[in-house]
């Protein structure tokens, strides 16, 4: 069966009690719990990875037991070179995704360390993102087999 790995950054932990205003109200098990249904409808197997440290997630991705991937790399999106080349290392596709849309909010979010290595970029649509990310990532695996 084809693995998605869900990887989640830092604070999306926090998911439904941070900044609902942006982020929304439902928790991360809430979102998980989509993604699987999603996922089963897609024929796809998924792993969640949610951590609040660079290093665990990057030791997540050297696992390399995944075909491909939905990245929201909250904050470290940011600022994470060292992420960004777990993922090139690893060498598979992912989607990106965004709850809120970054480009949109205060400036140093405009920088951006995974959208010019990602397949596509899912942003601004909350937790519908994700299924979007997921359709994206089943139909480029699809392709690609
Ligand atoms: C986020 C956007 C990031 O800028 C922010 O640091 C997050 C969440 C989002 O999903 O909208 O933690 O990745």
């Amino acid at each position: 069966m084809t693995r998605v790995l869900v990887l989640q950054g830092p604070n999306l932990n926090m998911l439904g009690t941070r900044e609902p205003e942006i982020y929304g109200h439902q928790t991360i098990e809430e979102l998980h719990t989509t993604i699987s249904r999603r996922a089963l409808e897609l024929g796809l197997g998924v792993i969640f990875f949610q951590s609040n440290h660079e290093g665990f997630l990057i030791d997540r991705v050297q696992e390399h037991d995944f075909d491909g991937a939905i990245v929201n790399a909250a904050g470290l999106t940011h600022t994470s070179v060292s992420l960004r080349d777990a993922l090139l290392s690893v060498g598979r596709p992912f989607v990106e995704v965004h709850l809120s849309d970054p480009s949109t909010r205060e400036p140093f979010r405009k920088v951006n360390y995974f959208a010019d290595i990602a397949i596509a970029s899912v942003v601004g649509k909350g937790a519908a993102g994700y299924g979007e990310a997921l359709e994206i990532l089943a139909a480029h695996l699809n392709g690609s087999q």
